[in-house]
């Protein structure tokens, strides 16, 4: 008989390619995140890249950055581009309950070139709420307009001759709430003005639609709980002007950020297992009104946890005391999170268009943390870099025999192949006992094994212990033709093998 501990896995049919752009970020000028966190400015004594912190910039070279959503979120909504090229204008900064200077120093042409150093390809969050048609047909025009007009000009007289060719353009953000509180069928009328200007000025964009997930739309009383299934409707004879419908996940029942509790553990974990879901449920209501005529995929284009401590609303605990920054603990279980979310991802290759982990620097589920001169990496940042080798290949179902814990499996995993390779990556979610793993029908050579684990699971990296957890080598050895390893309680794994 097998130990309930033993898990047995194998990797069977393809499923679909793992976009690049299921691993983008999310860059929204709140708090620390762009300003004082990405970018410290040119004249900063820290060392920068024409504005951008380098030791920053060299890690996220490595993890990698495939997109970057920018500048909203709830902050889109108040942008107003042309105060950020030329002659810059200082605004009211505006996002998720703050108020600052934003002096526009960090405008187009700067966060272009940060895609550029990163090798990142640009989302730009159109502003709805408080701009205009116009106002977001010259954004489009003069980031990727090639005819010699004033806006192009513009562009050039601002140092940049060549357009940069921006596809991804969301009209607005979280319309039904900050971004202007607007009902699914006035939604759905003005994005078609947004969308039939926009593609005549570029009909290769690719346009984001505003969507919301109705199971989290059913917990905050003042949103329409039918969102995507009335904004379908109503743009169902219009398809040629979307491309992907957008859903927000953060997960939000965990509990405390740290000093969580058995129970508060696990039900993170299960609602990071929701995020799939959220994806499936979305593309079913996209195709009841598409009907086939389209792939217009799901945009999970803000996803994360997003602790108590750091948000007023929903389940507590809440901290009064806290300045409102969005900074979070970032501990292993948020990391392990994300590896649930990216199973997901992996599975739903085919429905799913982009995914953006809300945020990437210094506000919610960060990949580093900044402070001064000081950064550390999150286990976030480890988690994602266990995942690089999936980017650009097939996505593969994984047959997985497992006990359960907590309702849900002990061990899961997700697997992919390119040119040869197979990379799998497995997460033991047992809180406290370790799992023996078992690997059949894999190739002969192991290429590498690497492991995120640490001494509990609200362990976290700080500024004075920077890589308490970080990516240890693994211990894999094959016995009787098969591949055999041992995954420590709350950790994660990925394994490379060749022909
Ligand atoms: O990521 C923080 C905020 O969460 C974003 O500004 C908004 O879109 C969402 O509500």
């Amino acid at each position: 008989t097998t130990p309930t501990n033993t898990t047995h896995l194998k990797i069977t049919t393809p499923i679909g390619l793992i976009s690049p752009r299921f691993y983008g970020h999310f860059a929204e000028h709140l708090a620390r995140c762009c300003y004082d966190g990405l970018w410290v400015g040119p004249s900063s004594s820290i060392p920068n890249t024409r504005g951008w912190r380098n030791d920053l910039v060299s890690a996220l070279q490595q993890m990698p950055v495939p997109m970057i959503r920018w500048p909203g979120g709830c902050y889109a909504d108040h942008y107003h581009w042309r105060d950020g090229i030329g002659q810059r204008t200082p605004r009211l900064g505006i996002s998720c309950g703050t108020r600052v200077t934003d002096t526009n120093e960090l405008g187009t042409h700067e966060f272009m070139d940060l895609c550029e150093l990163l090798q990142s390809e640009a989302y730009l969050a159109g502003n709805m709420a408080s701009g205009s048609v116009q106002e977001m047909c010259d954004w489009l025009e003069y980031t990727s307009g090639t005819a010699d007009t004033t806006v192009t000009r513009e562009r050039q007289k601002n140092g940049r001759k060549d357009p940069w060719d921006v596809k991804l353009w969301g009209v607005g953000n979280e319309s039904w709430d900050c971004g202007g509180r607007y009902d699914a069928k006035t939604y759905a009328a003005e994005f078609k003005r947004y969308g039939v200007m926009m593609k005549h000025v570029d009909p290769s964009v690719e346009l984001v639609a505003v969507g919301n997930d109705e199971v989290a739309a059913a917990r905050a009383d003042h949103m329409e709980t039918f969102w995507n299934e009335i904004f379908m409707e109503h743009i169902q004879d219009h398809i040629d002007l979307i491309d992907h419908l957008s859903v927000h996940t953060y997960w939000i029942d965990g509990g405390a950020e740290t000093g969580f509790s058995e129970e508060n553990y696990y039900t993170l974990l299960a609602e990071a297992d929701t995020t799939e879901e959220a994806i499936v449920r979305a593309k079913r209501t996209i195709d009841k009104y598409v009907r086939g005529r389209k792939n217009i995929k799901v945009a999970m284009d803000e996803y994360g946890v997003w602790h108590p401590e750091t948000r007023p609303w929903g389940p507590g605990p809440h901290d009064d005391s806290r300045p409102n920054n969005f900074e979070q603990a970032n501990t292993l279980r948020d990391a392990l999170s994300v590896g649930i979310a990216l199973e997901g991802f992996h599975r739903q290759a085919n429905i799913l268009g982009l995914a953006n982990l809300a945020q990437i620097v210094n506000v919610l589920q960060s990949v580093a943390m900044t402070e001064g001169e000081k950064m550390f990496l999150t286990p976030t940042y480890h988690a994602l870099k266990l995942h690089e080798h999936h980017i650009g290949a097939t996505s593969c179902h994984v047959e997985v025999q497992t006990d359960r814990v907590f309702k849900m499996p002990r061990v899961t995993a997700t697997a992919s192949q390119k040119d040869g390779n197979t990379n799998l990556t497995l997460i033991n979610r047992h809180i406290s006992e370790e799992s023996q793993i078992m690997l059949y029908d894999l190739p002969e050579t192991l290429l590498s094994a690497q492991l995120l684990s640490g001494p509990a699971p609200d362990a976290t990296n700080t500024y004075d212990q920077p890589e308490r957890i970080s990516l240890q080598p693994l211990d894999v050895y094959k016995e009787d033709n098969t591949w055999k390893l041992t995954l420590p309680p709350h950790s994660m794994a990925t394994l490379r093998f060749s022909r």
